[in-house]
């Protein structure tokens, strides 16, 4: 249950007012939203966190996920009080070792009043003790809970944190993740990063996770199920936990084959994109009918529809491409979300490519032909797709398009000089497009401005001559 703040009424306030100490006069609630175009009531204002340390408890059965939640954060303004995003019931939240009043609000707004208003600069730590059935929550009508006949995944674009731990979500604020999950023995409980360790007692088996670099909220996970969990090292030395659901029917078979390549992927990648940014690898892929998949930051989410028509090695590119392009480097705001989906996608070329199965360029010709100019694929302009939008196949495809188009115009080795270099450039931090472009000119000496607003901002097909000026 939510506990509420009773309105002080007016002849109370007054009196309240009298009895704040001048400093704190000036401080005020900071802003529900961080300020993303798309999204505004998406993170929070005021405040940075840096570490979250999740303790939960979660059973199938019940769908029942409970524990406490504990932030490591700074304030940026003077607070009088600050958000948190989150769905759950609340029972107790405090800050700084104190007591802090708490309520609901919005769709997914939880507002913390401090006991007393805290300085800009302050170190705070917010603990949050929770519990509820996440599938029983939505937020504008939906919920990225998937629950599983042995469990369920957290798991979705841009929302996913509201579902199972408070946050300030948004990819503007990242912070490093300790998940220690109890599940009943039994059951696995798999999240990003390294597993630290596990022990059992009193039927329950507890996991701990740990994803020590810097990660956005929606790249957070966590999934609960009977699952074969496999272990090994990538060439490096990187160690890959990789889990199947037991319960995989008839794509198991493929979803093993595509996901045990998750290392080798992962190497052939660092050739494009240098070194892999983080020191856990893997892929899970739980028995959920949700036909996406998710570059859950170390341990990408599949869904087994990728499956369905057997090895899907081009998935396993897509996510882990990401890694470096959206996880590593992430959007600052997210009418950016090209700079994650049209590499990506550029990457799953590549591979094409490498697996003899036809070239980027052959891929880019195809694209382009098989779209005529009244498909309303171009009319979305990929740069700034809109919220609605965010994820539409055009944003992949004429944003690999985009990427073919750049590649010809400044020639391969400006444009793999600019694919390595960008992911050091921003590594583990945010970028916008127009970042993207403003390096790339720096790395080929060009002027690239008409060549991006062609292809990422025009609703429009780009003409044979811009066609044929990319060699497309
Ligand atoms: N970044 C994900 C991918 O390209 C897309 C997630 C789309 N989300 C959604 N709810 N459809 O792999
Ligand atoms: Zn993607």
């Amino acid at each position: 249950m939510h506990r509420r703040i009773t309105a002080p009424g007016a002849l109370a306030a007054a009196s309240l007012l009298l009895a704040i100490p001048a400093s704190a006069a000036s401080h005020s609630p900071g802003a529900p939203g961080i300020g993303d175009p798309y999204y505004p009531a998406y993170g929070n204002g005021g405040y940075d966190v840096s570490h979250y340390d999740l303790r939960l408890k979660y059973q199938p059965v019940t769908d029942r996920l409970e524990g406490t939640a504990t932030l490591l954060a700074r304030t940026t303004e003077d607070l009088s009080r600050f958000n948190l995003d989150f769905l759950l019931d609340v029972s107790e939240v405090r800050v700084n070792g104190a007591p802090a009043r708490f309520r609901a609000s919005g769709e997914h707004e939880l507002e913390i009043t401090p006991k007393t208003p805290l300085g800009k600069g302050t170190a705070v730590t917010v603990v949050v003790r929770y519990s509820g059935v996440p599938s029983q929550q939505q937020a504008y009508g939906f919920t990225s809970w998937h629950r599983t006949p042995d469990g369920g995944v957290a798991a979705n674009e841009p929302e996913a944190a509201w579902w199972w731990f408070p946050s300030n979500d948004h990819p503007l604020d990242k912070a490093t993740y300790d998940v220690s999950v109890q599940v009943p023995d039994g059951t696995q409980a798999i999240s990003n990063g390294t597993l630290q360790s596990t022990s059992s007692r009193l039927g329950w088996t507890r996991y701990n996770w740990r994803s020590n670099k810097p990660q956005a909220t929606y790249l957070a996970t966590l999934a609960v199920g009977r699952f074969d969990v496999t272990t090994g090292r990538t060439e490096s030395g990187i160690p890959v936990i990789n889990a199947y659901s037991k319960d995989l029917g008839d794509n198991y078979g493929a979803a093993r084959a595509s996901v045990e390549r998750t290392g080798e992927i992962a190497d052939w990648l660092t050739e494009y994109f240098g070194p892999y940014p983080y020191n856990a690898l893997g892929g899970y892929v739980p028995n959920v009918g949700t036909g996406y998949a998710l570059e859950t930051q170390t341990r990408p989410f599949y869904s087994p529809r990728q499956f369905a028509n057997g090895a899907n090695t081009s998935v396993v590119v897509h996510e882990l491409a990401h890694q470096w392009y959206g996880d590593s480097v992430s959007v600052a705001a997210w009418r950016d979300i090209w700079i994650n989906e049209g590499f990506a996608r550029y990457a799953q070329w590549l591979w094409s490519e490498h697996e003899g199965e036809g070239t980027a360029q052959e891929i880019a010709d195809y694209v382009y032909a098989s779209r005529p100019a009244d498909d309303p694929f171009w009319t979305v302009k990929p740069g700034d797709p809109g919220p609605e939008r965010q994820f539409d196949i055009a944003v992949y495809d004429r944003g690999a398009l985009a990427l073919q188009a750049l590649r010809n115009e400044i020639g391969d080795e400006d444009f793999f000089t600019l694919l390595k270099g960008w992911p050091q450039r921003y590594a583990h931090g945010n970028a916008t497009v127009a970042d993207f472009r403003r390096y790339a000119e720096e790395v080929s000496g060009k002027p690239l401005a008409a060549l991006f607003d062609t292809w990422l901002y025009q609703p429009s097909k780009p003409s044979v001559t811009a066609a044929r000026d990319a060699s497309i």
